[in-house]
């Protein structure tokens, strides 16, 4: 099988999921990637000394890493206790967690994040409306761990003038990413949060040029790779895009046109990678059928393809030896196997997941205590 430069896409005889690819000047010792993973553990949105064990427990030489969502400003917030980077003491705070990375050899990017009106006032500065591309507000959801529900305020439709404020805000926060040592940053323009909440027609009903046409409605999107690129280099410059999905209200009446434009404008910009979250990801916990694969966007994006959603060992396997992708997101697995390389290798078998303890808080407790695979002696 041979991949866009005509190299060899995977060795024979060799496990696909645990073969070497350069990703731009990355060499990746193998494919496995941990997606990013809201774990709702940095008090106060400053990332704790526990996330060092946490990360670290999941780093392999030349492996790579995709840090949980990141708020870019104090008005980015819509859950508990998740982290920012866009304060001094954040940089600071995120500092060792990303040494103890780089110390076992991984390659570590942050997922830079604005939630929009997946919010309420409580998470926003003095209890103001959240900020969204719209007033449309999101009817209560239940939560990923299958329990809690969240409930959300009207939010305020941001202003022409206010957006570049906004992408600025991005901007800022990748080149703090920079300066805390990662080796780049993951746009998350993906599961209903702000970015989609401009690209998708479902949401977006505004009337300037950053809203009603496919293009208009991807300009925010597209502005804010434009900013990140010039601020840090296309080469560590990653996006997660979600045109299938249906998350928090955010769905689209065309999301093969939505995610082929996306591709395509993201090629004028060469960033390094394109992270798609699988159309069988629809909703939230569970793969459904569905009649529509990443593969025209696989085909038409120039750098490297990232695929999530519901895999399993097999069908990441499958998906490399295909070609359909370069590397797999492991979410749920990756959580619960901090080895997961080392398992799909010897195919030992995998810890459970516990759900319920996703997004406790608790320094240790579901978060650093999954065991690894004791191999006998
Ligand atoms: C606990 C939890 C937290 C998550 N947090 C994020 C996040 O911060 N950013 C994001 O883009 N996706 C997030 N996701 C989605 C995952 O990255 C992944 O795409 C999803 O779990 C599907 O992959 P899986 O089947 O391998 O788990 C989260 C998922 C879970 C279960």
């Amino acid at each position: 099988m041979a991949d866009k430069e005509g190299e060899k896409h995977v060795e024979e005889g060799k496990i696909p999921l645990l073969t070497p690819y350069k990703m731009g000047k990355f060499e990746l010792s193998h494919r496995v990637v941990l997606a990013p993973l809201t774990r709702q553990r940095s008090f106060g949105n400053v990332p704790q000394p526990h996330a060092i064990l946490y990360y670290s427990q999941r780093t392999t030489k030349e492996g790579l890493l995709i840090a949980e969502a990141t708020g870019v400003s104090d008005t980015a917030q819509g859950y508990p206790e998740t982290p920012g980077i866009w304060t001094k003491e954040q940089v600071e705070a995120w500092k060792p967690i990303v040494d103890a990375v780089h110390e076992k050899g991984g390659i570590f990017f942050c997922q830079i994040w604005h939630v929009g009106r997946v919010s309420n006032t409580g998470f926003q500065p003095n209890g103001q409306a959240p900020i969204s591309s719209t007033e449309k507000e999101i009817f209560p959801q239940l939560r990923s761990n299958g329990i809690d529900v969240a409930q959300f305020s009207p939010p305020r439709k941001l202003t022409t003038e206010e957006i570049p404020l906004v992408v600025n805000d991005f901007r800022v926060a990748a080149r703090n990413a920079i300066e805390a040592g990662f080796d780049g940053i993951e746009i998350h323009g993906a599961h209903g949060y702000l970015i989609e909440q401009f690209m998708k027609d479902q949401v977006n009903d505004r009337t300037d040029q950053y809203g009603g046409s496919l293009q208009n409605r991807c300009r925010f999107a597209l502005e804010i790779v434009e900013a990140v690129v010039n601020e840090i280099g296309p080469d560590r410059v990653g996006i997660r895009l979600s045109p299938f999905t249906e998350f928090m209200g955010a769905g689209d009446s065309n999301p093969k046109a939505l995610g082929l434009y996306m591709v395509e404008s993201l090629n004028k910009y060469q960033i390094i990678y394109c992270h798609m979250v699988e159309p069988r990801w629809k909703v939230e916990g569970e793969n459904v059928e569905s009649p529509h694969s990443l593969e025209p966007m696989r085909k038409a994006f120039n750098g490297t393809f990232i695929s999530a959603g519901g895999y399993e060992m097999e069908d990441g396997n499958t998906a490399v030896a295909e070609n359909r992708t370069d590397l797999v997101a492991y979410g749920r697995l990756f959580l619960a196997n901090p080895d997961l390389p080392k398992r799909f290798e010897i195919r030992a078998p995998l810890n459970k997941y516990i759900r319920e303890t996703f997004y406790t808080h608790h320094p240790v407790t579901g978060y650093t205590d999954y065991p690894f695979h004791e191999t006998k002696v």
